[in-house]
């Protein structure tokens, strides 16, 4: 049985992804009270199958519900687009209707048409977020005008969970689909972080990149349209606490959380580890 005392807001990612998404949700919203879930023993997400990516997902969004979370933020590309749609339509019905489970892809299309001039756009993210083709989809439904063009970029999410993002051996990956996706469109102007790990690689990135091409990341937008669903729903906001705290929960090792997480947020933070399952 689920409480319906108010309580934090839930943050999901696979691992430490998440925390870019958390980082600026906590600084638009700070007085609000968070629990954010990282999923490390399974990361990561993004070479996983559809049916695996939404068990995982919905099981950790079981477990904020059960942690008191309203509302949780799937603060993750690839559990967005493979799992946010089957929760909210088959599971929250069931689970508790009042409840929300939100995304993160949906606040970063909206903004799409005002980044580009040229409307040619680039997709950079997990192999499950580029073949869900969920960017496209979506973009498609808003502004078909925009032509989008996904390159799918598997080993950067391992170079960010292992903390070899400033190493040279993070190069090599990143100049090859850099180089691909701008080869494939030339007349792309923007390219967009479409996973939460990748604000971590920015300053790699923009080395390789050619100065013309905007990065946009999308923690930023993710944070505004949070604030702005929050005015639009005083039903939800009303079951919020706030207190400004914050609770870390990790399926793995916490002092090993807490290590690389607190890098970071710049902070060190006490860690939990949990099992979901
Ligand atoms: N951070 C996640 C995303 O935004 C995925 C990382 C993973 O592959 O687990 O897509």
């Amino acid at each position: 049985m689920l409480t319906q005392i108010p309580g934090p807001i839930g943050i999901f990612d696979s691992g430490y992804g998440g925390l870019t998404i958390f980082d600026n949700i906590r600084k638009l919203l700070p007085a609000y009270d968070f629990i954010y879930l990282g999923d490390n023993a399974r990361t990561p997400y993004g070479t996983r199958s559809f049916e695996v990516v939404y068990r995982f997902t919905r099981q950790a969004v079981i477990k904020l519900f059960e942690e008191g979370c309203h509302l949780v933020i799937l603060a993750c590309n690839t559990a967005s687009a493979k799992a946010l749609r089957n929760i909210q339509q088959k599971d929250l019905p069931l689970l508790d209707p009042s409840r929300r489970v939100l995304g993160v892809i949906r606040p970063t299309i909206e903004i799409a048409d005002s980044i580009t001039n040229s409307k040619h756009i680039g997709i950079l993210g997990t192999s499950g977020t580029i073949s869900s083709n969920s960017y496209m989809i979506e973009l498609e439904k808003i502004f078909p005008h925009i032509t989008v063009t996904g390159e799918a970029c598997p080993m950067w999410v391992p170079l960010v969970e292992n903390n070899e993002f400033n190493s040279p051996g993070a190069d090599y990956f990143i100049k090859k689909h850099l180089n691909r996706i701008l080869n494939t469109d030339p007349t792309i102007d923007t390219l967009i972080l479409a996973c939460t790990h990748y604000p971590l690689l920015i300053n790699k990135i923009k080395e390789f990149l050619p100065p013309d091409i905007t990065l946009f990341s999308q923690g930023e937008y993710v944070a505004k349209s949070l604030k702005d669903y929050l005015k639009r729903h005083p039903e939800m906001e009303s079951k919020l606490t706030r207190k400004g705290t914050c609770r870390f929960l990790t399926t793995e090792s916490a002092d090993k959380f807490s290590e690389t997480a607190s890098i970071f947020l710049n902070q060190s933070i006490h860690v939990e580890q949990i099992t979901i399952d």
